[in-house]
């Protein structure tokens, strides 16, 4: 049986062969499936497969790999439209909205990935939910600056009022994104059942920069299991 890891591997390989085209400006996500994708697209580029190509990463960590395989990069300054952005991600829903940000990238991610005209989801399939928020955290990105009050006020907004939220840490102390902020992360004992409304008020709260709800953004979802890799589309 193939490891999760394998999994993750077949997923990532087949969005670059499959969607990623010589002339592309190409989205690269973060965690460790999409660092499987990131691998394939340096491949490619180095065998000659692939040509002039651009990539925007989402994340620090995202770029200092693209850089140590010679992934020329540029930013949303300069391309504000991408062909295809391909990233992991935590929850995946029927309806192909997602959770993601439990890697600390959400930001970046989603700033990159509603700029692409395909946004490309790659995970194996322990990643599918039957509604969102209930197979672990529902992360938050907020500003330091009184963090307990905004993490009191999203906790307490009406769509998702009763939900657990707890400051992410890391080694003892607030984790910090690539953005210098921190993140609250939110656990529901059921699916969130207004997604949409509960991103509206989540923006709508001041302290609160993004929230990890990536809604009506998925082109296709990959995904790889015991039974093979099986392609979704809305
Ligand atoms: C990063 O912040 C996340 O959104 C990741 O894309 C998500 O956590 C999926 O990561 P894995 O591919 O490592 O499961």
């Amino acid at each position: 049986m193939a490891s999760q890891d394998e999994l993750k591997k077949q997923v990532g390989y087949k969005s670059v062969d499959d969607y990623v085209t010589s002339g592309m400006v190409v989205g690269l996500g973060t965690g460790s499936t999409a660092a499987f994708a990131v691998e394939r697209l340096g491949e490619l580029l180095k065998s000659g497969e692939l040509k002039d190509i651009v990539a925007i990463p989402t994340s620090i960590r995202t770029k200092e790999q693209a850089e140590s395989l010679d992934i020329p990069l540029v930013t949303l300054d300069t391309h504000s439209v991408l062909d295809v952005a391909i990233d992991g991600a935590d929850e995946v829903d029927p309806d192909l909205n997602l959770v993601k940000g439990r890697g600390g990238a959400l930001l970046r991610e989603k700033m990159v990935e509603v700029c692409a005209k395909k946004f490309i989801v790659i995970v194996d399939d322990s990643k599918f939910v039957p509604g969102l928020g209930i197979s672990g955290a529902m992360p938050v990105e907020v500003t330091p600056f009184c963090w307990e009050h905004t993490l009191n006020t999203v906790k307490n907004l009406p769509s998702i009022k009763g939900c657990d939220a707890k400051l992410r840490e890391e080694d003892g102390k607030p984790y910090v994104t690539d953005n210098d902020n921190y993140i609250v992360d939110l656990y529901f004992t059921d699916p969130i059942k207004d997604a949409n409304q509960a991103g509206k008020e989540m923006l709508e709260t001041v302290g609160v920069v993004e929230h990890g709800l990536f809604l009506d953004m998925s082109f296709a979802v990959i995904s790889a299991g015991t039974d093979g890799i099986t392609v979704k589309t809305k």
